[in-house]
């Protein structure tokens, strides 16, 4: 039930009892936008508590307390035996309240830096990451078989110790226990000799982009980008003003004798080595090579973006180009967002030595760091096992969806969409006919909650495949099949919609 307030400015005030916000907050918000609003004067008089207690129907306590809560803010004076007034102060500082008739502030373009007014034309549709999995989606892992209850334990085990570790700053390049069980893990699974000095822990890998192209690029300069490749690290080298250079990829990856064509000076390359996204193909040892070659003449660095090696599904996992890295050229990313959760936001960034110490500057001078629960539940997790064994079980599981996609589009899809198979990761692509259009199949299905995203939302530049990137690790294999029977259908609508247009034509 909503009441009104006598009075009159005061009437404008509406307490809703039902609302979940208490009765004092609310008054106390009415109040603040009326004072700064220029509903009163600088310097008038308010009722009295009594008086206004009275007529919102609150008890004066309630009253007495905003008048309290806005005289600490200063927006109010209580002068002892004459009342309570609008500041004085507001006469002079207060912002001039708009006029009734002037566009509203939200419509008028802000004024940005030169380099992020570019940077926002050029970052493409404002599509969010994914919140929850379905059939398709791309980017998220299988939340169903997360283990939770080893989660919560780590968790309360964590809060249980001591309080200086749980609530002090922690150290901004990533809390020790972290970067040490990273360096084993990659030294032992992805061929990485390194040190814990050279991972730096932050808020997962796209922060770790946008800091290696704010630390290394200079704004304009050139950097070599997979075509088709990832969005975010596309987003991230642009928000650092580079110039990226959309190099063609194919089954051995980054074709490195275009990017030279194409570009001979570079300061940087992006590559995903492992699991190029979004078409899966693993890179070369010879392109490998050829990459390291070029960027130690150009005098560039590599980012390895290694977002989902540890999921291979048969024999040894493809190794890392880091490994291969004997010059300290290449920088390499990695993630927790596919192999634990994305709402974790932790990433790693692993810098050749000649940068420790300048990352290690930024970090302790300017990142605010991860915070250190995320951190050292994670630092547990794999200390204690069940990082390798969560990654093993999850190997099977997304094999399996993997195998259940290819079999249902088998039965369902032949003729009509060429599901490809991959060797691992959480994704993988489907060939499309010339004549089908992937962004009309991509919109036909999301009307029917079956996400797929077409191959040139990843392109730079115009790609010469015609396809859609499908995930599957996110959902069961039941939903799996179901959406495959979706896909079915939307693309069998399409092709008789052509054959009705064709023959309609003759
Ligand atoms: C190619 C690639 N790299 C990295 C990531 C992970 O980014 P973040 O760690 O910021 O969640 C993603 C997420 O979808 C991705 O597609």
């Amino acid at each position: 039930m909503v009441k009104r307030a006598g009075g009159s400015l005061l009437l404008s005030i509406q307490i809703n009892r039902e609302a979940q916000q208490p009765v004092s907050t609310q008054l106390c918000i009415a109040l603040r936008e009326m004072i700064l609003t220029g509903g009163f004067l600088a310097g008038e008089r308010l009722p009295a508590s009594r008086t206004l207690a009275r007529d919102l129907g609150l008890s004066r306590n309630t009253v007495i307390e905003v008048f309290d809560r806005l005289v600490a803010e200063g927006l109010l004076e209580s002068r002892t035996g004459a009342g309570t007034f609008v500041s004085a102060v507001l006469n002079v500082s207060r912002p001039k309240p708009q006029q009734p008739d002037a566009p509203p502030l939200v419509h008028s373009a802000p004024k940005l830096s030169g380099m992020m007014a570019q940077a926002v034309s050029r970052f493409g549709d404002r599509k969010r990451l994914p919140h929850m999995a379905r059939a398709f989606t791309t980017a998220l892992p299988a939340f169903d078989v997360f283990p939770m209850a080893q989660w919560a334990r780590l968790s309360a085990k964590y809060l249980r110790g001591a309080r200086d570790d749980i609530l002090g700053y922690g150290d901004p390049d990533g809390l020790p226990q972290l970067r040490r069980a990273l360096a084993s893990h990659l030294r032992v699974n992805r061929g990485i000799a390194c040190e814990a000095e050279q991972i730096f822990i932050v808020g997962g890998a796209q922060q770790a982009f946008h800091l290696i192209g704010s630390t290394l690029l200079n704004p304009g300069e050139n950097v070599w980008f997979e075509n088709p490749g990832a969005i975010g690290a596309r987003n991230s080298l642009i928000a650092c003003g580079a110039n990226l250079v959309p190099v063609p990829v194919d089954a051995e990856g980054l074709r490195v004798d275009e990017a030279l064509r194409l570009s001979p000076q570079f300061r940087l390359a992006f590559v995903t080595p492992s699991h190029q996204q979004p078409m899966g193909n693993v890179m070369s040892l010879e392109r490998r090579f050829a990459l390291l070659n070029a960027a130690e003449r150009a005098g560039a660095w590599v980012i390895e973006d290694d977002y989902d090696g540890e999921f291979f599904f048969t024999g040894r996992p493809p190794p890392t180009l880091k490994s291969v890295d004997t010059n300290g050229q290449v920088i390499y990313v990695g993630t927790f967002s596919k192999s634990l959760f994305p709402a974790l936001r932790l990433g790693y960034v692993l810098v050749p030595p000649t940068l420790v110490d300048t990352f290690g500057t930024i970090m302790s001078k300017f990142l605010p760091g991860v915070p250190s629960h995320t951190q050292a539940m994670v630092a547990e997790f794999i200390d204690e096992g069940y990082f390798a064994s969560h990654v093993r079980r999850m190997r099977l599981i997304y094999r399996e969806r993997h195998d259940v996609l290819l079999a249902a589009a088998h039965q369902r899809l032949t003729g009509l969409l060429d599901v490809q198979p991959t060797h691992g990761g959480l994704h993988t692509i489907a060939l499309l006919p010339a004549s089908m259009s992937e962004t009309a199949i991509s919109r036909d299905a999301e009307q029917r909650q079956v996400t797929v995203s077409p191959i040139s939302r990843f392109a730079l530049a115009p790609v010469a495949v015609n396809g859609l990137v499908m995930g599957y690790a996110g959902v069961s294999p039941k939903l799996i099949t179901a959406g495959v029977e979706v896909l079915a259908q939307v693309l069998e609508a399409r092709l008789s919609l052509a054959g009705k247009r064709k023959t309609q034509a003759r």
